[in-house]
């Protein structure tokens, strides 16, 4: 049996915040039975922030200079989402390699967004590494997060065609439209106890 329950979300972003907006916007629609609990930043200036703010949302930046190490910058991060009281989180263009601390402490219970079919491409500039390497397809990933770069559990992949004159900026905006299909969905599933990790695979429990 799959039970479903209002969950609760804490959403990690270091930039503009669009798929944390798809992600509102799927919760405020009823869409998903989620909500955003608590927004942290690691960039002062992160649009992400002034779109909590603009939600009501509890958003936080908190300063990687004022912490000595990953782990007790971290710390810091699972303390605020501890007291937010976040069941899953969601890394939404948060530009930090997560330690193993944060993984094993929300093991399985931490989400990425990757934009390009993993395992190809992964790293910081997945839609020009493919877009350079000639590929016909790209696409997007959502995945679990482990210890590793872009590593973990694939959940759900949507492709998107590479045309003749894609520039980065015009393959990226496409890659963006199917991100925001495919992380509420991954939150949904989720969310209504769907998905079952098996070794590397994550299987989707009938929908
Ligand atoms: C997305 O393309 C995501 O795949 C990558 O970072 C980008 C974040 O965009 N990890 P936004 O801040 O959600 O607009």
């Amino acid at each position: 049996m799959c039970e479903t329950k209002m969950i609760r979300l804490g959403v990690l972003a270091s930039g503009s915040g669009t798929n944390l907006q798809a992600i509102i916007d799927s919760s405020q629609a009823g869409k998903i039975p989620a909500r955003v609990a608590v927004v942290l930043s690691d960039k002062a200036d992160a649009f992400a922030l002034k779109r909590a703010e603009k939600h009501g949302v509890p958003h936080f930046f908190v300063d990687p200079k004022k912490f000595d190490s990953r782990e007790d910058y971290d710390e810091e991060l699972i303390r605020i989402l501890k007291e937010h009281q976040a069941d899953l989180v969601i890394l939404a263009g948060f530009m930090r390699l997560m330690s193993s601390l944060f993984v094993q402490t929300f093991r399985n219970r931490v989400m990425n967004i990757h934009p390009a079919l993993l395992p190809s491409f992964p790293g910081t500039h997945g839609v020009r590494d493919a877009l350079d390497y000639g590929v016909k397809v790209s696409g997007v990933t959502v995945h679990f997060a482990d210890e590793g770069l872009d590593t973990g559990p694939i959940i759900l992949q949507e492709a998107v065609l590479v045309l003749e004159d894609d520039t980065e900026e015009t393959l990226h905006n496409r890659i963006h439209q199917a991100e925001y299909r495919i992380y509420p969905e991954a939150v949904r599933l989720f969310a209504e106890g769907k998905l079952k990790i098996e070794g590397r695979r994550v299987r989707i429990l009938g929908d």
